[in-house]
């Protein structure tokens, strides 16, 4: 795992905005996952300023979405598809039939799983998968006790997830319990992964999911089985890392090797 630690969210947007752009100025017809919350906001915000000032183009790019609540239409303010569209989508110069979120409105929700894996394979696998952590471990919604083999499916949503997630639902309002995620097998398999978390209510998942045993309990975890993953996060989300000065000492050690030995190497297919 490489570990980046910026001193605030924007350089953090900054740098995995760069490592986007690169993914798809060396492959325009990059198929990227992604993932909604508010992490990803301001990578989002400066994915749409590139565009916007055409240094960056979206028109040949795939996107493939984590997940989606069950039991709420697409067009519903809460869901995942209209976050994508409202945050990223309208803004930038992608074909809308070339972005992907489970379909949490499906009369068999059970069958959604296998066919978005079939659909992920067809587009012949991620490229570059974005990925937040719930403060609990959760990847998607892979939450603690998810396999760390599993692929798409249903998953019910711990209360710790559910209160969590609240604040983005009215009082009185249905809120699901259930969702479509991506398996932790779905992101190992992805060819390069970009893990984004700011704040410090994330310092433990982000210590359990980098220094902590690999365990079923923090499905993130998982990522440490994972030969190109480089995890961004600010300092108060690296509060709780024991080894914090050697993952900058690695940073800058491994900046020089890079550069001068394997250039491309981050982007490679
Ligand atoms: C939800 C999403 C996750 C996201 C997590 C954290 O549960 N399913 O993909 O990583 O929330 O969200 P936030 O970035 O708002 O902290």
């Amino acid at each position: 795992m490489e570990v980046l630690i910026f001193k605030d969210s924007q350089s953090l947007a900054s740098k995995s905005a760069d490592l986007v752009e690169s993914q798809i100025k060396t492959y325009p017809d990059s198929v990227i996952g992604l993932a909604t919350g508010s992490t990803p906001l301001g990578l989002y915000q400066e994915l749409i300023r590139r565009c916007n000032e055409g240094g960056l183009n979206f028109t040949n790019v795939k996107t493939f979405n984590l997940d989606e609540y069950v039991g709420i239409p697409a067009d519903h303010p809460q869901s995942y598809r209209t976050f994508m569209d409202e945050n990223l989508f309208n803004k930038i110069d992608i074909d809308k039939s070339n972005t992907q979120v489970p379909d949490g409105m499906a009369e068999n929700p059970l069958e959604v799983g296998p066919a978005y894996e079939k659909m992920i394979e067809e587009a012949g696998g991620i490229d570059l998968q974005v990925l937040g952590v719930g403060t609990d471990g959760h990847i998607g919604f892979n939450e603690p006790t998810s396999s760390l083999g599993s692929i798409t499916r249903v998953k019910t949503l711990t209360q710790q997830t559910i209160t969590d997630n609240s604040r983005f639902f009215e009082p009185n309002e249905f809120q699901p319990k259930l969702a479509i995620t991506m398996g932790m097998k779905t992101n190992l398999d992805a060819r390069r992964i970009l893990l984004l978390a700011h704040g410090e209510n994330k310092a433990k998942a982000v210590h359990d999911m980098i220094e902590g045993p690999l365990s079923a309990f923090c499905p993130a975890s998982a990522l440490q089985l994972h030969q190109r993953t480089t995890i961004l996060i600010d300092e108060a989300a690296a509060s709780e890392l024991s080894l914090k000065d050697y993952y900058k000492f690695v940073g800058e050690m491994q900046d020089d090797l890079v550069r001068k030995h394997r250039p491309s190497d981050w982007i490679e297919r």
